[in-house]
């Protein structure tokens, strides 16, 4: 593990000290002398990097060139580009996992610390909402779990699922796509969902142990990629955007806006993600179908409350609070 970890830190050195040579070339001698190792020894790490696919050129007498990086979620893409105190400045990367939720829960259950982040390249079995399960094909989305050790009282810690819905649609604005929340967690472009978040907990009565706040984002995945059931439904930033995503660009980006609104939220409450949380929503206003495990519910969805519950006025002028369920938009604002 020790050895594995200086390895990482040998080969994320040279990374960077490439990239910041951009198209210059870096000597064999410099790296060797800048990371005090042999020539040899820095040769086999660019043949580790290039194993991972990272394409560095070597030229005799004018040394190594970074070329080309992949697009893949481990600390050595991811890392560089993140602007955080905490989040993500651990990544567990998984080629393959059933869960990153699942994964995080044990390792939080095993003492992980706030910030350390899951991430697959694939899910066998993403676990969504109410029972549901997230498509989550190789290669191509972004699937990760957060593991939060806020000092909360457990009553409080669904409002970290709208904390992330919002760092979820402003990134997906900045990537230049109109997101919008639809309650109480879906990300939508266009009216089709593009991302959605899993919160777990474990707390005792008075005291949060630890959340895990999962989301999933359809990144690159195009039509052919959903099963046919969720077609007329889900779409992806790449569809949206009609050009692939650079998945570590966008995972960057949104951890960082993550941790904005996070410590935001833990030094001066839920009044400022509320309010965006309402500016950024598109169910507010309409005519809404709610389905909940006991009943369905009409109304006008009227607002948020304190603490993340949806307020439904029905036709007989009732106010209803729901605290969790699906909402059917009967009339999609656009
Ligand atoms: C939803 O139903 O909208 C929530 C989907 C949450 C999916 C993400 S993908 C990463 C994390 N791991 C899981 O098993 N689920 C969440």
């Amino acid at each position: 593990m020790a050895a594995n970890a200086n390895e990482q830190t040998q080969e994320a050195l040279i990374l960077s000290f490439l990239s910041e040579s951009g198209s210059d070339y870096t000597s064999g001698e410099a790296l060797s002398n800048k990371l005090g190792l042999s020539r040899t020894a820095v040769w086999k790490h660019v043949e580790a990097l290039r194993a991972k696919g990272y394409r560095i050129e070597a030229v005799s007498a004018r040394g190594y060139r970074l070329v080309a990086v992949p697009d893949r979620l481990t600390a050595l893409e991811v890392g560089p580009l993140l602007d955080t105190h905490d989040l993500g400045r651990t990544i567990h990367h998984h080629e393959a996992l059933p869960s990153t939720n699942e994964k995080a829960f044990r390792l939080a259950q095993d003492g992980a610390e706030h910030g350390e982040v899951v991430v697959a390249e694939q899910q066998t079995a993403g676990k969504g909402r109410r029972g549901r399960t997230w498509v989550s094909p190789p290669g191509l989305n972004l699937y990760f779990s957060a593991i939060l050790r806020p000092d909360l009282p457990p009553q409080r810690a669904p409002e970290l699922t709208l904390v992330a819905a919002v760092a979820l649609a402003e990134s997906l604005r900045d990537a230049g796509v109109e997101a919008a929340i639809k309650w109480p967690n879906d990300v939508h472009i266009d009216g089709l969902k593009v991302a959605g978040i899993l919160t777990e907990l474990s707390a005792e009565p008075e005291r949060v142990h630890f959340v895990i706040v999962g989301v999933g984002v359809n990144l690159n995945s195009q039509a052919e990629h959903f099963p046919e059931a969720l077609r007329a439904t889900a779409t992806s930033l790449s569809l949206a955007l009609g050009q692939p995503v650079h998945r570590a660009r966008f995972a960057a980006a949104l951890w960082t806006r993550l941790e904005e609104w996070l410590d935001l939220y833990l030094d001066t409450g839920f009044d400022a993600v509320r309010a965006r949380w309402k500016a950024l929503s598109s169910t507010l206003g309409q005519d809404v179908l709610v389905r909940t495990d006991r009943q369905e519910l009409r109304g006008r969805a009227e607002d948020i409350d304190p603490s993340g519950a949806l307020l439904v006025r029905t036709a007989e002028g009732s106010l209803e609070r729901v605290l969790a369920g699906d909402v059917e938009q009967l009339r999609p604002r656009r």
